[in-house]
């Protein structure tokens, strides 16, 4: 019935899940959001058509380590053959734990070839495209959705219902429609409509910014399990937050900036493993560095040195001297090299008041 169709170590009541995210949600941050309490992550949206066409830039957001599992490849696009080859290349080659479809996409360039919340102009196609791609993969198919294209066709509970009937093991709902893009609120009473119409279950998505948004969510909408993105930006911590506040733990509150900066050293660290081109690791990490640094003071000059940097190995040096200037430099091991995953948990563990 409300079984989430893949495993997850520990079976945590409320799984809390990495969204897919394009240019965000790749190896190095799901590894870190990993580390920090996200049970199941996804890759960014993929396009069908890079896939079949063995793309080699497409290829590269396929890519996981084992250690990253539970894991979904998201794949979008409007033609359902194409999209049933897509997920049985992905499954032969990647072997994720399951296949996701996009349906809530709302960036002009995918909508106009219909891909992403283009389709949900047409439910037919939605399902068409569910049945297409469940046929092909004995993988679990999961969809992610919008409620609607615009207000004249929200109807989450029918495109959720399309998807569950066309074979869609799981449904996470965004509850803002194409035309809302970002703007106004995600209306939560629409996680807890599909959740009550669906046998399948139903993943909340929407505005949850600290520990306290995820134990609302769950408690307002019933939903089976919690999707971040926007949230986790620089703060990959909110899955913490975020699990204590659904247990009724303690919430541990803000890292200091120390803190932040190491974990923002060990972001970057994996990310200039991870890229071959460390040119190209740079200028992609600046967004994350932007996050990392948002709301600290004399933020807005550290930034604008550090996005003047063109060698990784400078971002520590940078991040060093403003610690040194704020006066609580400690030494040139405080924003350290990390060198497991266990040095970096004991390291990483902040305290507080709750959030
Ligand atoms: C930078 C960025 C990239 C995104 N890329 C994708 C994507 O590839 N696939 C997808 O289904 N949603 C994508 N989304 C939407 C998010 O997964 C999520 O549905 C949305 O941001 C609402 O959740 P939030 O309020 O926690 O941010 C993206 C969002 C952002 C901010």
């Amino acid at each position: 019935m409300n079984t989430l169709p893949f495993e997850i170590p520990g079976n945590p009541a409320t799984p809390l899940f990495l969204a897919p995210q394009a240019g965000v949600s790749e190896a190095p941050f799901r590894r870190l959001c990993r580390e920090f309490g996200a049970d199941v992550v996804l890759t960014e949206f993929v396009s069908a058509e890079g896939i079949v066409r063995h793309n080699e830039r497409t290829a590269r957001y396929l890519r996981f380590d084992d250690d990253e599992r539970p894991i979904g490849v998201q794949i979008f696009g409007a033609d359902p053959a194409c999209m049933a080859e897509a997920a049985a290349l992905v499954t032969e080659t990647y072997a994720p734990d399951f296949v996701d479809i996009n349906f809530g996409c709302p960036v002009k360039k995918v909508v106009k070839r219909n891909g992403g919340s283009g389709c949900l102009r047409d439910l037919n196609l939605v399902g068409r495209i569910v049945e297409a791609v469940a046929g092909a993969t004995a993988l679990p198919v999961t969809t992610k959705i919008r409620s609607g294209f615009d207000e004249a066709t929200r109807d989450p509970v029918a495109i959720g219902r399309v998807c569950a009937e066309a074979g869609a093991r799981m449904v996470t709902l965004h509850p803002r429609t194409r035309a809302d893009m970002y703007s106004g609120s995600a209306r939560w009473e629409e996680i807890a409509a599909l959740g009550g119409s669906l046998e399948v279950p139903v993943i909340g998505n929407g505005d949850v910014r600290s520990g306290e948004d995820a134990r609302r969510m769950r408690d307002e909408t019933g939903c089976r399990g919690i999707m971040i993105a926007r949230g986790s930006h620089g703060a990959p911590w909110l899955f913490r937050q975020s699990r204590a506040a659904l247990n009724g733990d303690p919430v541990p509150g803000e890292p200091d900036i120390a803190t932040r900066f190491s974990i923002c050293m060990r972001h970057a660290d994996n990310a200039a493993a991870y890229e071959d081109n460390p040119d190209k690791a740079v200028r992609e990490f600046r967004k994350h560095l932007a996050w990392y640094t948002k709301g600290i003071p004399g933020g807005r000059s550290l930034r604008q040195t550090l996005f003047r940097i063109e060698d990784a190995g400078e971002v520590r040096a940078v991040l060093e001297d403003y610690l040194r200037r704020q006066g609580v430099f400690t030494g040139p091991g405080q924003l350290y090299r990390y060198d497991s995953v266990g040095a970096a948990r004991d390291r990483l563990e902040f305290a507080g008041a709750g959030r």
